[in-house]
């Protein structure tokens, strides 16, 4: 009984971790999201974020199709917030991709 309680709240304590454990771990939506509404994406000082031109992931709902996605990614980065490019293989980046590709329109699935 109290041994199952322990276990509990133990997976209790991992749940809570894991939006801090982004930075090392692993590449999501939910990251992606945040980060496209993030100032200070790319190390970024302006007042611009993703969504300041594309609110609510507007215009670029196609963006699934590129086969570049990250790179062009890093062009808004580096063009429109004024940042330093993600690497491409980083949890960033990765969450970046995925959330441009959540939001592919469903009819094209
Ligand atoms: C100042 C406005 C502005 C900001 C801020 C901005 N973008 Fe863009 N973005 C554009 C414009 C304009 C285009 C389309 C023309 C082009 O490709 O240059 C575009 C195009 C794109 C595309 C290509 C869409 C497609 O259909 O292939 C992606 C992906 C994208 N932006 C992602 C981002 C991300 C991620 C950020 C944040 C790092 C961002 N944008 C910030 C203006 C902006």
């Amino acid at each position: 009984m109290i041994k199952s309680l322990k276990i509990a709240m133990l997976a209790a304590g991992l749940a809570g971790l894991s939006l801090t454990a982004y930075a090392a771990g692993t590449p999501s939506v939910e990251l992606g999201k945040k980060l496209f509404n993030d100032l200070a994406l790319g190390g970024a000082t302006g007042t611009k974020t993703c969504a300041s031109c594309h609110p609510n992931g507007k215009g670029v709902e196609n963006a699934w199709k590129n086969p570049n996605l990250a790179k062009q990614i890093n062009t808004c980065i580096v063009g429109a917030l004024k940042g330093k490019p993600l690497p491409l293989e980083s949890v960033e980046m990765k969450s970046l991709v995925l959330y441009h590709q959540s939001l592919k329109p469903v009819t094209s699935r």
